[in-house]
């Protein structure tokens, strides 16, 4: 039986864990939260600090692979286990997706089309580098950025004051890359797992975003097969150029139009750009659970339990749209344990996942649904019928 180690033991570590039983692997959760999902569910999680060098150790001896459900870890205690059980993805891979610049650099090596970037270190070098690259454009912090945190959209100098302001309360060095802006027509995610020469690739993935955190993802996407083939193709050959062992989600910008510096792949009259890339599973893939053949979690158990990939199919016609629900849901309701008994009215609803979450909050992901119809509008449709009934006060 294969022993499987996960770092972090939020929704996708507790999703991926559920996958893993069904192959009969011996999981083992590690998160630093006594109230993570995994740790009020699972019996195998261990709860020790981040920093606790030991702690690790001790749980990467109990596995035969270790994966992580979130890139904000720190690398070099795991670069310090390596002779240890194997990390998958690897740490190198986690070195890249964790640090903005590296991942911008990676795929300009790797000739993929991405966003015009400049790299900057210091306060001074960003001043110097605002006006060379021309406004407007969007300034990112290199580390720990997600959910659109960490984020300026600088239109000139007013704007870049205000940021530098923001940087200086809030951390102290000012690495941050800036960003020539999209011309965006949508946003997409393609999903990629691979296991020594196997290699699978997901249907592309439409997201919506709402206040920077994803609201709606919608399979297939509205996009010409062209865009599709070629987000896949883009989503397959980052992931072998990264030396992938395990999954990758691969985020892409779709522009209308050319953006003047950037490098696109061009397919059915729009422009294609890697994004960003998070080496794990999604809160985008949610909606395999119910779209598709196999979902991201079966697709990176397989690899981890050494299980061979299969490519996944649509679980039929029709289109699926996957919604978040924010802590903002609950609040709305003014309970602790949601009321889902207005489901009885929405029979598009094939799926509701709540993550066992304990304390409700603003802007926080508690749990997400799917709905399936003949149509992406119509999914779209009954997938925001729901939420706000969902969203109405029940006592
Ligand atoms: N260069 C850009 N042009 C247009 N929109 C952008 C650009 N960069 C970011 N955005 C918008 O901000 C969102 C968050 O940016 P992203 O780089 O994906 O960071 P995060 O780590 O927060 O997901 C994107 O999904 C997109 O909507
Ligand atoms: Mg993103």
């Amino acid at each position: 039986m294969r022993r499987v180690g996960i770092l972090g033991g939020g929704q996708l570590g507790s999703m991926l864990a559920e996958a893993l039983y069904h192959l009969d692997a011996q999981v083992t959760l590690y998160d630093a939260d006594p109230n993570a999902p995994a740790a009020l569910r699972y019996r195998d999680t261990v709860v020790a600090p981040w920093n606790d060098a030991a702690a690790i150790a001790r749980f990467f001896e109990r596995c035969d692979v270790v994966t992580y459900e979130f890139e904000h870890i720190d690398a070099a205690p795991l670069r310090a286990l390596q002779g240890g059980p194997p990390i998958a993805p690897s740490v190198r891979v986690l070195e890249i997706t964790q640090d903005r610049a590296m991942e911008k650099q990676f795929l300009a090596e790797s000739g993929l089309p991405h966003v015009h970037f400049a790299v900057v270190r210091s306060e001074a070098e960003l001043r110097a580098a605002a006006g060379a690259f021309g406004w407007p454009f969007i300034l990112k912090t290199i580390r720990g950025g997600y959910d659109g945190k960490g984020q300026f959209y600088v239109a000139g100098h007013e704007d870049l004051d205000a940021a530098i302001l923001a940087l200086r309360e809030r951390r102290s060095d000012f690495a941050c890359v800036l960003e020539e802006i999209v011309d965006l027509a949508l946003e997409a995610s393609c999903i990629v797992a691979r296991s020594g020469e196997q290699e699978l690739v997901f249907p592309l993935f439409e997201n919506a975003h709402s206040g920077h955190i994803l609201d709606l993802t919608v399979v297939p996407a509205r996009v010409p097969p062209e865009v599709a083939r070629v987000v896949q193709e883009v989503a397959l050959r980052t992931a072998r150029a990264i030396e992938l062992e395990g999954l990758l989600t691969v985020e892409f910008f779709v522009g209308r139009t050319r953006a003047r510096r950037s490098h696109g792949a061009e397919a059915g009259g729009l422009i294609v750009y890697v994004n960003e890339l998070a080496p794990r599973p999604h809160n985008s893939g949610h909606v395999t659970r119910n779209a598709c053949t196999i979902s991201q979690y079966d697709a990176l158990a397989r690899v981890l339990a050494g299980v061979p990939l299969t490519p996944p199919r649509m679980n039929g016609p029709g289109a699926w749209c996957m919604a978040n629900l924010l802590g903002d849901v609950w609040l709305a309701q003014g309970r602790d344990q949601l009321d889902l008994s207005c489901w009885r009215d929405h029979p598009l609803v094939v799926d509701v996942v709540l993550y066992g979450k304990r304390e409700a909050r603003a802007r926080r992901k508690m749990g997400h649904f799917v709905t399936h119809a003949d149509t992406a509008d119509a999914a779209i449709d009954a997938a925001r019928a729901f939420r706000e009934a969902l969203s109405r006060r029940t006592m």
